[in-house]
């Protein structure tokens, strides 16, 4: 396999597909992702839309997850009142990273307290095989839900700027880990089962992982045209769980898909948010990847995985999810904290180091608002 450095590598995707530039008039957060200078800090939340708020929870007693998901009027609906409701600057649409399994032939639902399963897991190259890339046009209805919610907020708000609208896919390894586990996992055993045979060539299955990544990264390219096409302002890529592989395996197993999807997406002209949990000692391989910001962890502080991202990326984070269930106090400390950390460096969007879970006071996360609409 042919290597460059981090450094060569971030050249030649700068060379390849060249840094967008911001449209003039565009939202605080878009100019933020390209690391352009904002009046202030950016902020969302990762699982903004989600069943720690009493509005989703009411639609989640009529609608099914996926049915949420596949009605457009409702995603939007989601994805507005959420937004609004929280004052942030950048609405991402309800969905879910699973969605591509259906076209390509997986079925899978979600269970009640466990998350999702997929019932006949991928093991093996004739599982693969049998995945069809064909039918990314059953993905619509993110599109049309992303219609609606561009429609809402065409028109700038009360202070001038306009609401970033975010799509999303999964990045290849993550969606290959619920394909291959069928569902989530700890160890990721047979995940890596699959990868390292492609380092066996005698091996049966030495032909599967590869074969998974392309058709991964052909729908998922697909999946973003629609979603880039419907109005979305940037798309985020969720690798949740690369914190789960070891730089070597990363580098050797992971990265060149990842960058190829990147590639193709920033091609379509927005910028795109690389973002995983446990993450900080693959940042400076994430960096490789030629994504324009990448999403920090609560584990590393912002200044450490800033450097490690380097001063080519805008960066992402970074608050503890659970800190929110914290006094004002030490809420309002931590959130200062991350802002000094920045020093108001352009690049930075306010955000958790993971999702919003169950049970989070509402008016916490608007606290968190406020302070960054007064600080930040
Ligand atoms: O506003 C938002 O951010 C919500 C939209 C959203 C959902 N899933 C809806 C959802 C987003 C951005 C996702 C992405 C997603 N889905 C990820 C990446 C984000 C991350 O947290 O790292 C992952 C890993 C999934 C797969 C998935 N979906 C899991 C593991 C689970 C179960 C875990 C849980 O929280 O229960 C889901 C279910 C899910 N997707 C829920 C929501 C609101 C909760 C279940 C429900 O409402 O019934």
């Amino acid at each position: 396999m042919l290597r460059f450095s981090a450094g060569v590598n971030r050249l030649l995707s700068e060379i390849l597909v060249p840094a967008s530039v911001a449209p003039p008039g565009s939202s605080r957060f878009v100019r933020a992702c390209l690391r352009q200078p904002v009046d202030r800090t950016p902020v969302w939340f990762l699982r903004q839309a989600g069943r720690y708020m009493p509005e989703y929870m009411a639609v989640r007693k009529n609608h099914s997850l996926l049915e949420i998901c596949r009605t457009p009027q409702v995603a939007a609906e989601v994805t507005i009142t959420a937004a609004e409701r929280l004052g942030v600057d950048a609405a991402i649409i309800f969905a879910d990273l699973l969605l591509p399994f259906t076209p390509m032939g997986l079925d899978f639902e979600f269970v009640n307290g466990e998350g999702p399963v997929v019932h006949q897991p991928v093991r093996s190259l004739a599982h693969v095989e049998a995945l069809r890339t064909d039918r990314a046009e059953e993905l619509g209805y993110v599109a049309k839900a992303i219609e609606i919610v561009a429609k809402h907020f065409e028109a700038p708000r009360a202070d001038g700027d306009t609401l970033g609208i975010i799509g999303f896919c999964g990045a290849p390894f993550t969606l290959a880990s619920y394909m291959i586990e069928g569902g989530s996992s700890r160890n990721y055993i047979d995940t890596k089962k699959l990868m390292y045979a492609s380092s066996l060539p005698g091996s049966p299955d030495a032909k599967a992982w590869p074969l998974l990544m392309e058709k991964l990264i052909a729908v998922l390219t697909e999946y973003a045209q629609q979603q880039v096409n419907a109005g979305a302002d940037v798309i985020q890529v969720f690798d949740s769980w690369a914190g789960a592989l070891s730089v070597s395996d990363y580098r050797d197993y992971c990265l060149a898909p990842t960058t190829e999807l990147i590639k193709r997406i920033r091609a379509m002209g927005v910028p795109v948010i690389y973002f995983g949990v446990d993450t900080a000692s693959l940042l400076p391989t994430f960096s490789e990847t030629g994504a324009d910001v990448l999403g920090l962890d609560w584990r590393v502080p912002l200044d450490e995985g800033w450097k490690l991202a380097g001063s080519g990326v805008a960066v992402q984070g970074n608050l503890d999810p659970i800190t929110l269930f914290a006094p004002e106090s030490v809420l309002e400390a931590r959130v200062k904290e991350i802002l000094a950390l920045a020093n108001k460096r352009p690049g930075h969007i306010f955000n958790l180091g993971h999702g919003i879970v169950p049970g989070t006071p509402v008016d916490n996360v608007i606290k968190v608002v406020e302070l960054i609409k007064q600080h930040g």
